[in-house]
């Protein structure tokens, strides 16, 4: 008999429009593959990290449109927004007194990782970041 081999969905892809309106919809779905995943302890972190990532689209590309990702992979969840521009985020330096600015800062501190690439076939770019999931986290 051939071995039977079970896959997991390990990831969660969804083209929206970044309005204020569609980004509380998307939190809750963000929680709800978490959930499955095992992973409701960095919740708050990806919903935070997320939510910047999209309002940044609204902000700063002249368009609403866009892709978010949360890839899970062996020791990480990666958490990516692809957005209609070519230009590149310009994360600031900490500031005191300044309020905006910020939201690319507070991502790379809590980020393992993260980056911003032109992404040639959809002719915008990818912004994301990483963050730690132990192994033995994970729902079996
Ligand atoms: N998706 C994006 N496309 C183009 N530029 C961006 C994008 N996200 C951020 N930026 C640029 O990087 C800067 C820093 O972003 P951020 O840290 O989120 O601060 P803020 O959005 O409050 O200005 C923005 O002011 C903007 O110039
Ligand atoms: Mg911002």
């Amino acid at each position: 008999m051939a071995a039977m081999t079970e896959e997991r969905a390990t990831q969660y892809r969804e083209k929206l429009t970044a309005t204020p309106q569609a980004l509380s919809g998307i939190r809750e779905k963000i929680r709800s593959h978490l959930g499955i995943w095992g992973l409701m302890h960095i919740a708050d972190e990806v919903e935070f990290g997320a939510n910047e990532l999209l309002t940044n689209v609204s902000q700063h590309t002249g368009s609403d449109e866009c892709e978010l990702a949360l890839v899970l992979k062996d020791t990480s969840l990666r958490v990516s927004v692809s957005d209609t521009s070519t230009a590149l985020p310009k994360p600031r330096a900490q500031s005191l007194v300044e309020v905006r600015g910020r939201g690319l800062t507070t991502i790379a501190a809590m980020a393992v990782a993260w980056g911003a690439e032109v992404n040639s076939e959809t002719n915008g770019k990818d912004v994301w970041f990483e963050l730690s999931v132990m192994e033995g986290e994970l729902a079996a």
